[in-house]
């Protein structure tokens, strides 16, 4: 409806974002690209004059989950249009890409679907709206990269925070029979180097010490670079170079087909990689990684782990697994809980096997029963959690380099971030915020740690 756009100077946005950091940031840019319009963030959706729901489609029932909440928003613009207020609804992200046309069938009171690879195109979509009525949907694939039509000027995504993610790398090839990613991302696709760079400039001139690089596959980034391209051990080696107060640098989610030993010796010889590294592997056995079209072998990813070990041996392991993939036997559950064992990982999510229609292994035969994968879950998660506790403990004793992030929830603590990205809490002055101090590790818990300032104690540990 045209007159649901009135140009007042400032405009309430409430994104709701589910699903993986890759959504974080991209709602954080849906932000950014929409700030020239007039719309600036507001806590509640009852006080948005646009609210986007930023969708994921990994987990099960995903479809009915958006509608649900698509219930729950309509209901609140109800409500503001007896108040005289108009309400647009924009459907962002993965179901938003996979769904698209069903979504408008089903919920016409949405105003905008747009898919992940669109969101640069957000004010002209809501200027259509406003010109034009009706509904909008963009779940293209474009030709042009929504990274080149971004505002430059954009506010980082985290402004006034220490820490922050950074989009390098979207989209997969590996087609894993389980996964809708390549589906709902499209192809592997790699941010320009310069781009990623003014960026990541922007980002540490506001104060930010550490990024976070994101990819579906990151460590298949291959950017543009001059005459060639940058691999992503050179990117962060670039970044080091030329970004003297970036101080810390990881990276998320990596595929172990692309983890080329030049990443791996980066791990040793730039100082910002810090000691963790998120590596799914989904199984340990060889018929279900061949079955998932993983394309390595348990095996392989246990020489993997062992290089890098090699150059860090205090390297900081986690992972994804999937239990109950079709096919998947006793034996070869056990051969999962081996690798585990072999590996000793710092953390880890753990999920049933759920069928994603229009993935290959939702159609396979062999569907492992509910009640078994329940089973082989819990058996899971009891020894990655047994695992998580034993590296947490592992660190009593020692001083850690802690980026000192925030106000803690008791009066005069302080929260910080390990080297190995576990949540650390200690008693400090807020002046603190921001540096990078030495803490001693005193106490484990199983999502943190707790500790004091080491210069406090006077002696050494
Ligand atoms: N069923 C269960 N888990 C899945 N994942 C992705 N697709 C599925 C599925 N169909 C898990 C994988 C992946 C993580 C992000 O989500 O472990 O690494
Ligand atoms: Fe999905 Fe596999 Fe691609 Fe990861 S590598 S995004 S699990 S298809």
């Amino acid at each position: 409806m045209p007159e649901q756009i009135s140009f007042s100077p400032s405009r309430g946005l409430h994104i709701i974002t589910w699903g993986c950091q890759m959504n974080v940031y991209d709602s954080a840019r849906m932000a950014d690209v929409l700030r020239p319009l007039g719309y600036s963030p507001v806590d509640l959706p009852d006080n948005a004059d646009m609210i986007i729901l930023n969708t994921c489609h990994i987990r099960e029932r995903a479809a009915e989950k958006v509608f649900s909440e698509l219930g729950r928003l309509r209901q609140i613009r109800e409500a503001r249009k007896l108040e005289g207020k108009a309400t647009l609804i924009a459907v962002a992200g993965c179901v938003a890409q996979a769904e698209g046309k069903e979504l408008l069938a089903r919920a016409p009171y949405v105003d905008l679907v747009l898919g992940p690879q669109t969101y640069h195109r957000l004010p002209e979509m809501v200027a259509r709206i406003a010109r034009a009525g009706g509904n909008v949907i963009d779940t293209d694939f474009p030709v042009e990269s929504k990274f080149d039509l971004l505002p430059e000027e954009a506010a980082p995504q985290n402004e006034g925070n220490l820490t922050a993610f950074l989009t390098i790398q979207e989209g997969c090839d590996k087609f894993c029979s389980f996964c809708v990613v390549p589906y709902t991302r499209g192809a592997e696709t790699s941010r320009p180097v310069e781009s990623i760079l003014a960026e990541a400039e922007r980002l540490v001139a506001s104060g930010v010490k550490e990024i976070t690089l994101l990819g579906q596959n990151v460590n298949a980034y291959h950017g543009d670079w001059k005459d060639g391209t940058a691999s992503l051990p050179k990117l962060a080696a670039i970044l080091h170079e030329t970004i003297p107060d970036l101080k810390r640098l990881r990276y998320i989610t990596s595929h172990p087909r692309d983890m080329e030993q030049a990443l791996i010796d980066a791990h040793r010889d730039n100082p910002i990689f810090m000691p963790y590294l998120h590596l799914p592997v989904q199984s340990g056995s060889d018929k279900v990684l061949k079955a998932m079209n993983r394309g390595h072998t348990a095996d392989e990813y246990r020489d993997i782990i062992r290089r890098l070990r090699a150059v860090r041996s205090d390297i900081a392991l986690t992972s994804d697994f999937i239990v109950g993939h079709p096919g998947e036997t006793d034996e070869d559950f056990e051969a999962t809980m081996q690798l585990v064992r072999d590996i000793r990982f710092a953390s880890a999510y753990s999920f049933k096997y759920s069928q994603r229609p229009g993935t290959p292994a939702a159609g396979q035969p062999f569907q492992v029963a509910e009640d078994v994968k329940e089973k082989r879950l819990a058996v899971l998660q009891a020894l990655l959690r047994e695992q998580q506790d034993a590296f947490n403990a592992s660190l009593v004793g020692t001083v850690q380099d802690i980026l000192v992030t925030g106000i803690g929830r008791k009066p005069g603590q302080l929260n910080g971030r390990s080297p190995y990205l576990q949540p650390v809490h200690f008693d400090g002055d807020p002046s603190l915020i921001g540096q990078i101090i030495r803490v001693h590790i005193t106490a484990p818990f199983t999502n943190s740690l707790g500790g004091h300032l080491y210069e406090q104690e006077g002696t050494a540990v």
